[in-house]
């Protein structure tokens, strides 16, 4: 996506991350965007101001007054923004912001400004996990603020665990969505969608388990879609390789279809639509072994039982959401998606065969048909993204029925 012509003040605050933000400035000038950089006093500390005043071809501000004796003012420089980066945002950073403290340039523009804030923390493990910081990450998005989350990995104490500031990558991705979110027609705003993505493993022993062969894809491309129109996105996800870094998606990681159920339920009530495209495991062994099973008979037995059905809990536990479920078939496929439909409660259901090529689990693309009560409609192969736009299209033309 093309970022010409947007302007983007970032504010870089004192943490070891800030030397990443060269590259981000460097690719926001290379897409056309007008980059106003601004620093805290300690980020001097971490990386050159020539280096960014020559990557953003601007003078970089640090303090009210530049050294010609030049007011930097703050409120024009906040005004003249359509988007604000706080990033490396550090724990005393976002501590000021949440709190009003106004104590250098940064801050004064940041309570000025009126277009969309990123905050882009970056710290220690266990500063980014104190409850103090994770209560003002909530405040933040309180504020409508969007949050690139830290990410895992080394930190510069040495330790491994979050709090490292996303890459210069994610970043751009996040400042890329703003700036297309608010073109887009905002279709689902204020809706809240609740989404189950991905497999669910169910445990034999510590080290096996019973699994299938879902990617995530198409749960991740429709809650990336209903986040790309403005929708609250509560993603419930089994294992997968799928990643978003859209803010309007929160992320629940769960292993099992008992964890993913409890999940749900803590979620559906806020729900407006619900969309089940998650490959459940229908059953789960009945006891997990502690230790590793040894091979010893020459065959193995294992009781399974059912697991709870989510989807049919949530249509008998429905109040004002719209249900959408997904069903996988090889035969029968209309009349069984059509049973499904009416035995979970369910508004919609989409269906795709595994007798269609280029359909169903692992591929990019899918086939589907939507069906109703009354309705069916057949789509022909596409990608998922596009698949995704389709399936919201009609719950979005169904809600308005
Ligand atoms: N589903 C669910 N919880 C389960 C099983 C399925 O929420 N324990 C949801 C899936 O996410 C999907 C829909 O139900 O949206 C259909 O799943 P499917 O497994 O095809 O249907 P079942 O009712 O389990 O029927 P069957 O396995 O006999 O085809």
């Amino acid at each position: 996506m093309t970022l010409q012509g947007k302007r983007i003040i970032i504010c870089i605050s004192g943490g070891i991350a800030a030397y990443k933000i060269n590259f981000l400035i460097r690719d926001l000038v290379k897409k056309g965007a007008e980059v106003q950089v601004l620093m805290t006093p300690s980020a001097a500390d971490f990386i050159s101001q020539l280096t960014l005043s020559t990557l953003s071809k601007k003078p970089v501000f640090s303090d009210f007054y530049s050294e010609n004796g030049t007011w930097n003012n703050h409120v024009e420089l906040a005004l003249w923004a359509d988007l604000m980066l706080i990033a490396p945002c550090t724990a005393n950073t976002l501590a000021k912001m949440v709190h009003g403290l106004c104590d250098n340039l940064v801050m004064a523009t940041y309570m000025s400004a009126k277009c969309p804030v990123l905050i882009a923390p970056a710290m220690d493990l266990d500063m980014y996990r104190h409850p103090t910081t994770q209560q003002n990450l909530e405040l933040a998005e309180d504020f409508g603020h969007f949050i690139i989350p830290a990410e895992m990995g080394e930190l510069a104490s040495g330790l491994i665990g979050q709090g490292r500031m996303a890459e210069p990558e994610t970043i751009l991705k996040q400042i890329e969505y703003c700036f297309s979110s608010n073109q887009n027609r905002q279709t689902l705003n204020g809706k809240t969608v609740l989404i189950t993505a991905g497999p669910t493993y169910e445990a034999i022993d510590p080290v096996r388990f019973i699994g299938n062969h879902s990617s995530g894809k198409m749960g991740f491309a429709l809650a990336e879609e209903a986040a790309n129109r403005g929708a609250k996105v509560i993603l419930i996800s089994g294992p997968t390789s799928q990643k978003t870094g859209d803010p309007n998606i929160e992320i629940h990681q769960v292993t099992t279809a008992r964890e993913m159920f409890d999940e749900v339920f803590k979620f559906y009530e806020m729900a407006d639509i619900a969309i089940a495209s998650a490959a459940v495991a229908d059953y789960a062994p009945k006891v997990v072994a502690k230790e590793k099973i040894k091979k010893s008979e020459d065959s193995l037995t294992i009781e399974l039982i059912k697991n709870p059905d989510i989807l049919k809990t949530m249509g008998e536990k429905k109040t004002k959401q719209f249900l959408v479920g997904f069903a996988l078939e090889t035969q029968n496929e209309e009349e069984n998606a059509k049973s499904k439909l009416e035995k979970k409660n369910l508004d919609m259901i989409v269906l795709n065969s595994l007798r269609d090529e280029g359909a169903g689990f692992k591929n990019d693309t899918n086939k589907i048909k939507i069906l109703t009560k009354n309705e069916l409609s057949e789509f022909p192969l596409k990608s998922k993204n596009e698949v995704a736009k389709d399936i919201l299209n009609f719950v979005e033309a169904q809600i308005l029925k």
